[in-house]
């Protein structure tokens, strides 16, 4: 984009993971939603982006300069941890404390917790990579929960830039969040943005209660709030997914060719497809295919599901328990249901490319979304960015963020797991006319909501906000 101005993203992971070989390292995309969404703007604005690599440990000293210039050719900054730090930041405090937290799951907390001195030093780390590079202009785009200090650190080294942060995960309601013992400091963190994106206005009223009581702080009509000479704008911003590529991917003749072949012998499909991570709501969907085939053995020898899982954070406890609580599951119903031509479940613990994942939106009858909390949930809406026959039916979680966007899908209750069993019936009985009905609303959303959109509205707000600084500098402090 000509005239516009530099991006610097930031956030934990880059769009890349390293991983180490024998002869050398190879490199491979990333999943998860910020990574796949934050790709095409990062391209469109010819910036930089800042970011974990994965573990370098087992990578020779002596190959790390070829890393970094490999990683420079996609314009992707490396900041590098040894495995300690990995440990207590990645895995101790950001995911087995912070990302807990914003899901609800106090239960999943550790007796005690250690380990924010870390948390504070590697956010340091980023600040010291984002200064390093800063140009008078640019814009800074911080991501997610593991780096809710950072906007502060840089707010502190580069009083005047144009800061953002945009939460990718849901912010939790103040009883929860209240329970971190450093939940002041977290906040004062985020505070040192210009803007603060949500993907909902329920997390965004989580967090303006969290001000409310920490800091007797309102906020205003115009959605920003007083905060040490500065007005911070509290912005909603439903992040979406590149629907017209993913369209075009989805219909080449690779992915049809792929698509068939998953149908072959099966005569409705039903498809999971997340991060395995307890909350994506993965047992209780097992749980409900079962009750439907047990409620409606009409259905054995015809419906298939297959459930992909892309192993995730298997260094944390909880991801190991939720594992090993999916692989029992499994084995049980298709050891309890199978027939000699048949099983229920097909399930891929392992990452697929990317061929397989949109042949697997296509020949998907069911799309199965339902996790038990989700800031936005990207799967769904890559789902239908991928229906160009304009067929299929999403089942969707209330859960997810991306509920309040696309009310055209079958939305349930995951935790009710006689109703969802209820509802994939419903989905799978459903008449042709009223199946591309649904659809057709769904992608009418998917595709004028896209993540382009997204990543422009945030970049305006940040623009705006910035130039109203000034005027707003005078405003009292708090
Ligand atoms: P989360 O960010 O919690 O993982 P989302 O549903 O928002 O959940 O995003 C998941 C993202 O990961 C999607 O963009 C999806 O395409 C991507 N993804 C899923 N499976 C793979 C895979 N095998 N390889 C790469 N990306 C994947
Ligand atoms: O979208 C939420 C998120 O936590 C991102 O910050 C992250 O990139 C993604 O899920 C995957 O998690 P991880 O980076 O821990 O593999």
């Amino acid at each position: 984009m000509v005239g516009s101005p530099r991006l610097i993203t930031v956030s934990n992971r880059l769009p890349v993971t390293v991983t180490s070989t024998r002869e050398g390292f190879v490199l491979h995309q990333s999943a998860g939603g910020l990574a796949t969404g934050m790709r095409g703007p990062h391209e469109q604005l010819e910036g930089i982006w800042i970011g974990w690599p994965g573990d370098v440990s087992r990578i020779e000293a002596s190959r790390r300069g070829e890393l970094t210039a490999a990683l420079a050719q996609r314009s992707l900054v490396p900041v590098m941890m040894s495995r300690d730090e990995q440990q207590v930041f990645y895995e101790d405090i950001s995911n087995a404390v912070l990302w807990p937290i914003c899901h609800d799951r106090l239960d999943q907390l550790p007796l005690h917790v250690e380990g924010w001195d870390v948390y504070e030093r590697i956010n340091r780390r980023y600040a010291d990579a984002v200064v390093e590079r800063y140009r008078p202009g640019d814009l800074i785009w911080v991501h997610d929960y593991q780096l809710f200090r950072l906007p502060a650190l840089l707010r502190e080294r580069l009083p005047h830039a144009r800061i953002g942060f945009f939460l990718h995960v849901p912010f939790p309601n103040p009883e929860i969040f209240f329970a971190l013992p450093t939940r002041r400091w977290l906040v004062e963190g985020v505070m040192g943005a210009d803007v603060v994106g949500f993907h909902t206005r329920r997390w965004r009223g989580h967090f303006t209660a969290v001000l409310r009581r920490l800091f007797r702080l309102e906020m205003d009509a115009d959605s920003t709030v007083a905060w040490q000479g500065r007005r911070v704008a509290l912005g909603i911003f439903p992040m979406g997914v590149d629907a017209a590529e993913l369209s075009r991917r989805a219909g080449a003749q690779e992915v049809s060719a792929a698509r068939l072949e998953l149908h072959a012998g099966i005569s409705k499909l039903l498809v999971g497809i997340d991060r395995l991570d307890y909350s994506k709501g993965i047992p209780r969907r097992l749980l409900s295919f079962e009750r439907l085939l047990r409620l409606h053995p009409e259905w054995r020898e015809r419906v298939t599901l297959i459930q992909v899982a892309v192993p995730s954070r298997g260094n944390v406890n909880a991801y190991r328990k939720a594992r090993s609580e999916v692989d029992a599951l499994v084995g049980r119903i298709n050891g309890d249901l199978s027939t000699p031509t048949w099983s229920p479940i097909r399930y891929l613990y392992r990452s697929v490319p990317q061929t397989t994942l949109l042949a697997l939106y296509r020949a998907a009858d069911v799309m199965l979304v339902t996790p038990v909390r989700d800031g936005m949930n990207l799967v769904c809406k890559e789902f239908v960015a991928s229906r160009v026959d304009e067929d299929g039916v999403l089942v969707l979680s209330e859960f997810a963020g991306a509920a309040d966007e696309l009310t055209d899908a079958l939305l349930v209750n995951p935790y009710d797991v006689d109703e969802v069993a209820d509802v994939v019936h419903q989905a799978l009985t459903m008449a042709g006319a009223e199946r591309r009905r649904h659809m057709r609303a769904l992608r009418s959303q998917v595709i004028t909501h896209d993540v382009h959109l997204w990543a422009e509205r945030f970049i305006a707000a940040l623009q705006d906000q910035h130039a109203a600084a000034p005027r707003r500098e005078k405003v009292s402090e708090n």
